[in-house]
């Protein structure tokens, strides 16, 4: 029989979306996270664990999640706590005989400075997904890390979040070069397929705006009217995002044979109000 391949974080943004192609390509698959979920695909399951909670209980539901499996996609993540979840993950899964673990990561993830309590609290997830690679690729299981730019949902929430005041703060200097989390996705199950590979070429998307133009974009496609004030945001981290430093360095004229995701974040925005 063939073993199933864990999804972690298999019902967020990014993992539901590699479910039903790994379902596809005939493969059983396991999610895994702390809300109870059912799935509608025959072959896929769902285990209801908390990463974190693993290791006080000793292993319970992750060690369950684990078993039999040969190939896990760590996608559960949120914004802090990265680096522990990876150290839970990567214990219960060398214990249980995975073979290999595939990691997303962030580009940037080694390019953004958090050194000061300033950048700790606005950058942190990037020193956490950092700290996250290093426990992955310490970890003596063959791995592969993919680094992606942000998601166009992340961009899409973030902005929405900021709308609900009646001033739309932005970082002043800041681009982004967000990537369809369905290309990404597509990316992940690809990789899981072709065995460990290491750290592979960055995933972003296939332009970059200033965050202000991001803003417009979506209050224009929302049909909202909100002034936009891009703000000078303090610290080394913010410094960096300044320079690029969460862009892929083709984006940053750096040709290399990076891949490029292909749906815009106009495509996104049409695919968002046409769906409302
Ligand atoms: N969003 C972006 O722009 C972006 C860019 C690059 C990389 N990434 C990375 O991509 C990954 C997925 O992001 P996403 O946007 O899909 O996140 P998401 O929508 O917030 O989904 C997170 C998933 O992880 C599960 N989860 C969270 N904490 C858990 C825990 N302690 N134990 C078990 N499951 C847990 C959640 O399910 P429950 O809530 O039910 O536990 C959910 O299924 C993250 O590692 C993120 O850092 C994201």
């Amino acid at each position: 029989m063939t073993a199933p391949i864990l999804i972690t974080g298999g019902t967020g943004t990014l993992g539901r979306l590699i479910v039903p192609l790994l379902h596809q390509a005939g493969h059983p698959v396991r999610t895994l996270g702390r809300t109870p979920h059912q799935h509608d695909l025959d072959g896929v399951e769902h285990i209801t664990a908390d990463i974190n909670a693993s290791t006080r209980d000793t292993g319970g539901g992750l060690d369950a999640a684990l078993t039999g499996v040969h190939t896990v996609i760590h996608c559960a993540g949120s914004a802090k706590g990265d680096d522990d979840l990876a150290r839970t993950l990567v214990r219960a899964a060398r214990k249980a005989g995975v073979r290999h673990l595939v990691h997303i990561s962030v580009v940037g993830a080694d390019r953004v400075p958090v050194v000061s309590r300033v950048d700790r609290a606005m950058f942190g997830y990037f020193a956490a997904k950092h700290a996250a690679e290093h426990v992955i690729t310490g970890s003596g299981i063959p791995w592969t890390i993919l680094r992606a730019t942000q998601f166009h949902d992340w961009i899409w929430n973030t902005l929405h979040q900021l709308a609900k005041l009646p001033i739309m703060t932005t970082w002043r200097g800041v681009r982004f070069q967000p990537v369809d989390t369905g290309e990404v996705a597509a990316r992940l199950a690809e990789l899981a397929l072709a065995g460990p590979a290491g750290l592979v070429p960055d995933l972003g998307g296939p332009r970059v705006h200033r965050m202000e133009d991001l803003a417009r974009d979506y209050l224009r496609a929302t049909g909202r009217h909100r002034l936009v004030l891009p703000v000078k945001t303090p610290g080394t981290a913010a410094a960096a995002f300044r320079a690029g430093a969460n862009l892929t360095t083709d984006a940053l004229d750096q040709p290399t044979d990076q891949p490029t995701g292909r749906r815009t974040w106009q495509d996104h925005l049409t695919q968002r109000t046409t769906r409302q």
